[in-house]
């Protein structure tokens, strides 16, 4: 099966991740898009939160949320009075997946699907065993669904504290993800849900 796993040094420094991942070839996602897009943050955190993959602007500038999804996610934040600073920001697949437009100008975000995933994981792993977070907030299904598995739905779950699975010992809230909020014909009432589960769950801290 595709993985990660191989290019995953035992290490916990997060530069030498970083680095690693640079390289990585777990999955086929990387032939087309520009870079790995690692997580953003220092160690100390004690909130990681967890995306679905970059996105266009994101697999450019080889950073986390800065297209649109993550200027609704730094103003929630603000909102919600969370130091984006204090938060490792990270997503559960680190290469963005695309389709060409018709006249293959724009690059249109796809879905990642269970074999991305489930490749990209390790990744994910080795992050959460260098940051330890108290508190993983996890934004989208795609998300929610690396750590808990492909039957977990937001619809049910979201806002409710729970235990991460596996090794890590670590509170998780799931939410939605800021480009549903985008999307969204309800855009206020769905984004002041939004900032009610961020604050729901640093409250957990
Ligand atoms: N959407 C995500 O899930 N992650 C990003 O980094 C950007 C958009
Ligand atoms: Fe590796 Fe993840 Fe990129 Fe696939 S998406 S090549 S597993 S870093």
């Amino acid at each position: 099966a595709k993985s990660a796993a191989e290019f995953v040094p035992a290490s916990q420094d997060l530069a030498r991740l970083r680095e690693a991942a640079a390289g990585c070839r777990g999955c086929d996602l990387y032939r087309d898009a520009t870079q790995t897009v690692f997580g953003e943050g220092t160690r100390k955190a004690r909130t990681m939160m967890i995306g679905e993959q970059p996105g266009d602007q994101e697999d450019r500038r080889g950073e986390p949320f800065v297209g649109p999804a993550g200027r609704l996610l730094d103003r929630a934040l603000d909102e919600s009075g969370i130091d984006r600073e204090g938060v490792y920001v990270t997503n559960a697949v680190k290469h963005f997946k695309f389709r060409r437009d018709e006249r293959g100008s724009r690059r249109i975000h796809k879905k990642p699907g269970r074999t991305e995933i489930v490749a990209c994981r390790p990744w994910l792993d080795a992050e959460l065993a260098s940051v330890q977070p108290d508190l993983v907030i996890l934004l989208g299904a795609t998300a929610a669904q690396a750590l808990f598995g492909p039957d977990f739905r937001i619809t049910e779950r979201r806002g409710e504290v729970l235990e991460l699975p596996g090794d890590h010992d670590a509170k998780a809230v799931a939410t939605v993800h800021p480009s549903s909020i985008l999307r969204s014909r309800e855009r206020d009432e769905a984004y002041a849900a939004f900032v009610a589960d961020l604050k729901a769950a640093v409250a957990v801290l």
